[in-house]
C-alpha cells in the first residue's frame, strides 16, 4: 500500500540505540562482580575473543555517554548484569554494582536520554546455572527477587522496563548466544544442570520457567511502580512461505507460531498459542503446568511490546524423512525443525557479510502484524548491520550501515502510516561491541573502538560516517 504523505513520527518520539552488559562493559571480575553463563563460556569460534574486555565501557562510561549526547540519542537501551547486583544470583546484593548503575543512569538523566532498561540480556549468573539454571524454580524466585532489588534502587530513575532479552532465541539458539551448553543445534540444545532425558523437552521446561518469571516481575513492577512501563523483549520477524503452495503456507504458519506468537501471546494474554501447543504436545515436549502457574501467566500484563528486527525467514514444507533440526543456525538463520518446516533462501533479498538477509519491507510487515494481533505500543529494541569496518585516515566510511538502516526507518515510518504505534527505535548498536557468536570483527556500532579480537590496542573511541548520519535524522525527527 503506497502513502502519498507518509505520517510523521510522533513528536517524543525515542531515537535511541542498544547495548547489552556482557557484550560491552568488560570489567567482568571487577567491582564485586560475579561470573556469568556468558563468562565461563568456552564455545568462542576460532579466531573470536572472550567478554572479559568488551569495550572497555565500565571504566570509560562517562566518555562514552558524552559521546551518546553528542549524537543527539532521546534514549539509550541498556541491560544490567545480574551477577553485578547480586553475584550469586541469589544471595547477598553487591554495594558496588548498585553505585556502579547509579553513576550510569544519573549520566544519562544529566544529558536528558531516557534509560531504557533490559534486566535479562543473556547472561544469568554462573552460580545459578550450576544450580540448574531455568531447568529450575529456584531461578524464577531469584529473578524475582533481582527485580524487586532493581525497582526500589532505580523506580524513580528509569521508566521504561524490558523483562527478558529474546527469550526466543535462547530457547531456539541458545548454543549460538552461549546461553545453553554448546553441543546440538536449533530447537534441541540442553541446558547444563538438566535431568530430562529429552533435551528439547528441557527447553521448554526452561521456557515455561521465563514466562512464569516474566509474569511474575511484571505484576511486581505494576505493584512497586505506578507510572513505570515495562515489556518483553523478543526477536519478531515475520516467516514467509517458500511460495503459494498451501503446504508451503502452512509451513510459514507453524513456523510463526514457534518463533513469534509462542511468546507474544504468553506475554499479552498469557497464554500459549494454540498452534505451538498443539506442536509441543505432539512432540511430547509441553511443559508440566503446576497449579497456579495460570494464573500467574494470566496476571503479568505488559504495557507495550519491545521487539528486536533484523531480517525475515523464508520457509518450505519438510521434505519426507527429512532429519530436520541440523546443528547450525543463530538468531537469523533458521535451519528446520522435523516435520514442521525447512529453512530457504529468499531469492528476493540481498545479504550481509554475515549471511543474513536483508528486509527493511519485511520490517514494516513484521511490525503491522504484531500491532494487528496485539494493539499495543511498540518499542523497537534492537535493528541493525554487522559488518566488518575498516577505519582509513581516522575515518569509519560505514555507508552500508546507513544503507541499511535508512531503509529500515523509512518503513518503519510507513509502518507509523499504517497505524502502528512505535513509540521509539533503538539501532543495534550505540558503539562497537563483541557480537554474541562471531567476535568484535562483526562491528554494528555509531561508535568505533579501537581493538581487535586479542589486541586491546588503546580501545579509543572514533566517531564512524553513520554517527553524523543518525544525529541529524534524529534532529529531524526521522524525515531526514
Ligand atoms: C540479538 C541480541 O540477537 O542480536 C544481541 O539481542 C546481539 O545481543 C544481536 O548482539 C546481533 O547478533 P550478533 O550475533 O551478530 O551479535
Amino acid at each position: 500500500m503506497d502513502h502519498k504523505t507518509p505520517a510523521d513520527f510522533r513528536p517524543d518520539f525515542l531515537w535511541g540505540a542498544a547495548t547489552s552488559a556482557y557484550q560491552v562493559e568488560g570489567a567482568w571480575n571487577e567491582g564485586g562482580k560475579g561470573p556469568s553463563v556468558q563468562d565461563a563460556r568456552t564455545n568462542h569460534p576460532e579466531g573470536t575473543t572472550d567478554f572479559k574486555v568488551a569495550s572497555d565501557h565500565y571504566h570509560r562510561f562517562e566518555q562514552d555517554v558524552e559521546l551518546f549526547a553528542e549524537l543527539g540519542l532521546k534514549a539509550y537501551r541498556l541491560s544490567i548484569a545480574w551477577s553485578r547486583i547480586v553475584p550469586d544470583g541469589d544471595g547477598p546484593v553487591n554495594p558496588e554494582g548498585i553505585a556502579f548503575y547509579h553513576r550510569l543512569f544519573d549520566a544519562l538523566l544529566a544529558h536528558g536520554i531516557e534509560p531504557v532498561l533490559t534486566v535479562y540480556h543473556f547472561d544469568l549468573p554462573q552460580a545459578l546455572q550450576d544450580k540448574g539454571g531455568w531447568s529450575s524454580r529456584v531461578t524464577i524466585d531469584a529473578f524475582e527477587r533481582y527485580c524487586k532489588v532493581l525497582f526500589e534502587e532505580y523506580g524513580d530513575k528509569i521508566k521504561y522496563w524490558l523483562t527478558i532479552n529474546e527469550q526466543n532465541m535462547m530457547i531456539l539458539h541458545g548454543a549460538a548466544i552461549g546461553t545453553t551448553a554448546a553441543g546440538p543445534g536449533p530447537g534441541s540444545g540442553s541446558g547444563s544442570g538438566s535431568g530430562s532425558e529429552n533435551p528439547k523437552r528441557e527447553l521448554y521446561r526452561q521456557n515455561h520457567h521465563m514466562m512464569l518469571a516474566q509474569a511474575r516481575v511484571t505484576r511486581l513492577c505494576h505493584d512497586m511502580l505506578q507510572t513505570a512501563k515495562i515489556g518483553p523483549a523478543p526477536n519478531i520477524s515475520v516467516v514467509y512461505p517458500a511460495g503459494s503452495h498451501p503446504d508451503d503456507v502452512l509451513a510459514a504458519s507453524d513456523f510463526n507460531a514457534i518463533r513469534n506468537w509462542l511468546y507474544l501471546d504468553m506475554a499479552v494474554y498469557g497464554t500459549y498459542n494454540p498452534t505451538a501447543w498443539a506442536w509441543m504436545t505432539a512432540e511430547g515436549i509441553a511443559p508440566e503446568i503446576a497449579e497456579g502457574d495460570l494464573e500467574t501467566l494470566s496476571a503479568g500484563r505488559p504495557d507495550f511490546l519491545a521487539l528486536n528486527y533484523y531480517t525475515t525467514a523464508t520457509v518450505a514444507a519438510p521434505l519426507e524423512g527429512e532429519a530436520g533440526a541440523v546443528e547450525g543456525g543463530d538468531q537469523q538463520l533458521a535451519v528446520g525443525e522435523r516435520g514442521v518446516f525447512r529453512t530457504v533462501s529468499n531469492p528476493h533479498l540481498a545479504r550481509t557479510e554475515f549471511g543474513w538477509e536483508i528486509d527493511p519491507v519485511g520490517f514494516r510487515s513484521t511490525l503491522r502484524d504484531v500491532h494487528d494481533r496485539y494493539r499495543l505500543p511498540i518499542m523497537v529494541t534492537e535493528n541493525g548491520l554487522g559488518g566488518y569496518d575498516t577505519v582509513e585516515d581516522g575515518k569509519v566510511h560505514d555507508d552500508y550501515r546507513v544503507a541499511y538502516l535508512s531503509a529500515h526507518i523509512e518503513q518503519m515510518r510507513l509502518a507509523v502510516s499504517d497505524g502502528v504505534d512505535v513509540i521509539g527505535y533503538h539501532p543495534w548498536s550505540a558503539i562497537d561491541l563483541i557480537s554474541t557468536h562471531q567476535g568484535v570483527s562483526k562491528r554494528y556500532g555509531f561508535i568505533h573502538v579501537d581493538r581487535e579480537e586479542f589486541d586491546l590496542k588503546d580501545l579509543g573511541r572514533l566517531r564512524k560516517d553513520s554517527f553524523f548520519w543518525y544525529q541529524q535524522l534524529i534532529k529531524s525527527n526521522g524525515s531526514a
